[in-house]
């Protein structure tokens, strides 16, 4: 039976599996979209969505929008595609040129532009979910729910989230907004676990390192807010991708070697490649976070999808969570 979760209410046909398009476009040298973008683009949408998964994740600097742009040929040879898909994108990220330094802006004005600018590159006449990408420490929420409001009213938007906030953030910036923020993109995985830590191990000396996540992830079930999971693969660093141990130190390297010994033998045990156990540990959270991923390798994806075709024990989900943290719990 599939599993609910918070989008679920509001976009029913997305997947609880997310596509990640980070890794579209080419590389990130400005230079243009090639045929070879677009036929790359083609075969992972198609992988994707035969692999159930039905939302995809971009932003606007992704590639320098050349991310964004292989979805207008995608549409253009492919009116369909669009009705089948869930568009998430995000702004506010704004890299450094000659005169300015890299900054986050979520001025009414720019997130504005951002977003005509990304439907354009999109080919399409609306963005389901539009997320603040970082938070901006200059923000002024009512200003955030002025662009919001025009945009929802444009229909350029349907529905608003966040991503890298936490709970206080949220809080602030939802109380001047008219509609819910339906999403929160983190980095949670086996390797980035703090965000389980901050739980396990409150009230105890090993909480003095990870204190900033605080409540977020509480708050974000408590209100309802998708909590998306970015960085879900831990770079393959579990699943075959070489590790550079100048990285990491000894410890760490002990912890990622024991991790990936233990994934291969799950692996072995439920007859799924080694990237579904990665991803059903975050499946087996009871925030039922939606893993983003962001392989463009063919078979990577397929793997990926197996993670739904499993439920990890309590005993090795916290089998693999003890051993990734190469420290016992307290
Ligand atoms: N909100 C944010 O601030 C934020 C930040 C970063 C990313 N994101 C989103 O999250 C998505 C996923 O994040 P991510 O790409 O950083 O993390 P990820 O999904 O953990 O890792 C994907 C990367 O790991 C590589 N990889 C995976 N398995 C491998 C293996 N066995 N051997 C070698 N390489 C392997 C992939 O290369 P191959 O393609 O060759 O498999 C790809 O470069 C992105 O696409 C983007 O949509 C959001």
């Amino acid at each position: 039976m599939p599993q609910k979760f918070a989008l679920k209410q509001y976009l029913p046909n997305s997947s609880r599996l997310v596509y990640g398009c980070m890794g579209l476009g080419g590389n990130w040298q400005r230079l243009p979209l090639t045929d070879g973008d677009i036929k790359q683009a083609h075969a992972v949408v198609e992988t994707a969505l035969e692999a159930g998964m039905t939302l995809f994740d971009h932003a606007d600097i992704y590639t320098h929008g050349n991310a964004e742009e292989t979805f207008s040929h995608l549409f253009k040879q492919n009116p369909a595609l669009r009705s089948k898909m869930v568009l998430q994108t995000k702004c506010s990220i704004r890299f450094a040129d000659e005169q300015h330094v890299g900054r986050y802006d979520q001025s009414k004005s720019y997130i504005l532009k951002a977003v005509d600018a990304s439907l354009k590159r999109l080919g399409t006449e609306y963005i389901d979910i539009l997320l603040l990408h970082r938070p901006d420490a200059l923000m002024e929420p009512e200003e955030v729910a002025l662009a919001f409001e025009q945009l929802l009213k444009s229909g350029k938007v349907r529905h608003f989230g966040v991503s890298n906030m936490h709970s206080g953030q949220i809080k602030l910036l939802s109380r001047a907004l008219e509609v819910p923020l339906i999403v929160n993109q983190l980095e949670l995985s086996l390797l980035k676990h703090d965000w389980v830590d901050a739980g396990t191990t409150f009230n105890d000396d090993q909480s003095k390192t990870n204190r900033v996540l605080g409540d977020t992830i509480e708050h974000c079930r408590l209100e309802n807010i998708q909590l998306q999971a970015w960085g879900s693969m831990a770079n393959g660093l579990y699943t075959g991708a070489k590790i550079d141990s100048n990285r990491f130190n000894d410890k760490q390297n002990a912890a990622l070697l024991a991790t990936k010994e233990l994934v291969t033998n799950l692996a072995n045990l439920y007859g799924v490649g080694k990237e579904a156990i990665v991803l059903a540990w975050l499946l087996r959270h009871p925030a039922k976070i939606q893993p983003v991923i962001g392989t463009v390798n063919l078979d990577r994806i397929k793997a990926c999808a197996q993670a739904l075709t499993l439920e990890l024990t309590r005993e090795q989900w916290y089998q693999l969570y003890v051993t990734a943290r190469g420290q016992a719990l307290p």
